[in-house]
């Protein structure tokens, strides 16, 4: 879908050129960071909607998306044991999905392309967080629209807390000792809108043009994401001083490691330290040091014109400036020293070694890392309707990508953290040996193709009709196809038996008051998805299995007649059933 014509080649030279002007003319004003609000739980209202924001100080507003404001969206504390509740509400003009990248939860509520949200209809998901305490992220995910979506600025962070991480000496207070820094590149044209690109002119971190930010003279915790379409970030500071890396995608390292240089991919996170301590009236930026990357790193190319040219390309650049002001009342002052104790999965208890490919596609080898479908995984494009492996409930599986492609790609699995177990045989360097849900697949280099395994266990959540994905985590890839699907099946369950004609069930009251009540003539039937749908087809409300006890909660619906679709959890057969709301409520 991605595909670009001659007027949007002409557009990205005519507005690098532009942008380029800009930076160099705006070089000392800075903007203030912009910080996203937190949201707390256990019940979210998040609304996806077209809108505006003032991202290029003179000029026009900028055209975005925004998820309860004008871009992006707050940043959701979870905590671990609790059950989240979501009332999604697309207002956007498109269909959309919303995912949350990290979690471990029902395929049905993941997220992913095949819970495809409408416009005007509200999404239901819930899920018990059992994940640990670390940073992750929802974005939408909608094939072929993830690029597109995402550059317009939807997307959010997600804090999980739980009792490890709440008891060490870490800073945690949103804002002051804790900050986060969503890291993104964009294009805009010479109306200051956004231009669909991989790679953008102008860094943006938590969709800021040129930001700097105080932080207080003490440890200062840093919770990164890679929120790009394509480029890494190779991250450092401006004086080289070293920041101590305390977490990756899935959870706290046993130990900070202290790092000078962190190249982070896309939809990567790490949690980082660093000391300001006796620092105050100084100023140090946080830079990407990609003049440092090799050709086949994203960010790493250093194209001059064609639709990957870009003025960040290849170079090193300032993210953030920061001043240090004072410290806070108690503030953390020193690194600790041990974090957690991760017990991570053993090689030795895998059922099986699966075996993936990533390769270039046949036909695109001049020059081979542009045009559409350039990458594939196992030879073949995405297919929304077909699922390459079926994993067997409770399986300890080893994925093993074997990458000819002579690009590097962020690897990406829905559904499970993962261990890195080697990087072309060598261990995974100790800030990334705890819990992963991106790993990096280098590129062929010297006619060796690249090796990659990670581990994981499959647990829970078997479900053979909604699929988790694989994918690359450049979103213009995944766009392009380069993405997979499997779904967890429970071997051990008994076979689905036809449901009598009689399990059926009934709608009351009807006509419908606040709430509408299901009564199921087959007392093993369960509700695996309920979708209500107005006389136009319209579908308002996605409900995946549904707590029925209380009622649905229908009375925001109008006076009218509506569908409700109720698809059984044993056999995935579904019926409807005709409801009206009266006038007289
Ligand atoms: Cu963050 Cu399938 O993606
Ligand atoms: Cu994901
Ligand atoms: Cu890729």
């Amino acid at each position: 879908m991605m595909h670009y014509t001659k007027t949007s080649y002409l557009l990205l030279l005519l507005c690098s050129f532009t942008c380029t002007m800009c930076q160099t003319q705006a070089q000392q004003s800075y903007n203030p960071l912009w910080i996203p609000d937190t949201l707390a739980g256990p019940d979210f209202n998040l609304t996806l909607k077209d809108t505006f924001a003032q991202l290029i100080p003179k000029g026009n507003q900028t055209i975005t998306a925004g998820i309860n404001g004008k871009i992006w969206g707050p940043t959701l504390i979870m905590h671990k044991g609790e059950t989240v509740h979501f009332n999604i509400q697309n207002k956007l003009n498109d269909s959309t999905t919303l995912h949350w990248h990290g979690f471990h939860l029902p395929a049905v509520m993941d997220g992913g392309p095949h819970q495809v949200i409408p416009p005007g209809t509200v999404w239901q998901p819930y899920w018990k967080v059992t994940n640990n305490a670390a940073t992750y992220w929802y974005h939408p995910h909608l094939h072929e629209m993830t690029e597109e979506q995402i550059t317009k600025g939807l997307g959010g962070l997600i804090i999980v807390r739980d009792e490890i991480e709440s008891a060490l000496a870490l800073p945690r207070t949103y804002s002051v000792d804790d900050i986060p820094l969503v890291l993104t590149d964009r294009d805009f044209n010479s109306a200051n809108q956004f231009v669909t690109v991989p790679y953008g002119d102008s860094m943006m971190v938590n969709g800021t043009l040129r930001a700097q930010h105080t932080v207080p003279a003490q440890v200062v915790r840093f919770r990164i994401l890679n929120g790009a379409i394509e480029r890494s970030y190779n991250i450092g500071f401006g004086d080289n001083r070293a920041f101590y890396v305390i977490g990756s995608d899935g959870g706290l390292l046993n130990a900070p490691v202290s790092v000078t240089r962190y190249l982070l991919h896309a939809g990567e996170r790490i949690e980082i330290l660093v000391n300001f301590g006796g620092q105050t009236g100084q100023s140090v930026d946080i830079k990407a040091f990609n003049s440092t990357l090799g050709n086949f790193v994203a960010g790493g190319e250093n194209f001059s014109n064609g639709p990957f040219a870009n003025y960040l390309g290849k170079k090193d650049f300032t993210m953030v400036h920061f001043n240090v002001g004072t410290a806070t009342a108690n503030p953390i002052t020193t690194i600790p020293t041990v974090l957690t104790n991760n017990v991570l999965l053993n090689v030795a208890d895998a059922n099986i070694t699966r075996k993936l490919t990533i390769s270039d596609s046949a036909g695109v080898t001049n020059p081979p890392i542009l045009g559409p479908n350039a990458f594939i995984i196992n030879h073949k494009l995405f297919d929304i309707n077909y699922n390459e492996y079926a994993v067997p409930l409770g399986n300890t599986e080893i994925w093993q990508i074997t990458s000819s492609s002579i690009f590097g790609h962020p690897f990406h699995i829905h559904d499970v953290e993962f261990n890195i177990i080697s990087v072309n045989g060598a261990a995974p360097a100790p800030a990334q040996a705890g819990w992963k849900d991106v790993v990096f697949i280098p590129g062929r280099t010297g006619g060796q193709n690249a090796v990659v395994k990670f581990i994981a266990r499959f647990e829970d959540y078997a479900d053979t009709l909604h699929p988790f994905m694989y994918h690359c985590h450049i979103a213009l890839h995944e766009d392009e196809g380069m993405m997979g699907q499997f779904i967890v099946k429970d071997n051990a369950a008994s076979a689905t038996t036809e449901v009598d004609a009689s399990a059926d069930f009934a709608l009351f009251p009807n006509p419908a008051q606040d709430r509408l009540f299901l009564r199921f003539n087959d007392p093993d039937m369960l509700a695996y998805y309920i979708r209500i749908t107005d006389a136009l087809g319209r579908t308002l409300y996605m409900l995946p299995q549904p707590d029925l006890h209380a009622g649905l909660d229908v009375s925001k619906l109008k006076a009218g007649v509506y569908n409700l679709e109720c698809r059984d959890a044993k056999t995935k057969k579904s019926r409807t059933k005709r409801f009206v709301m009266g006038n007289n409520r």
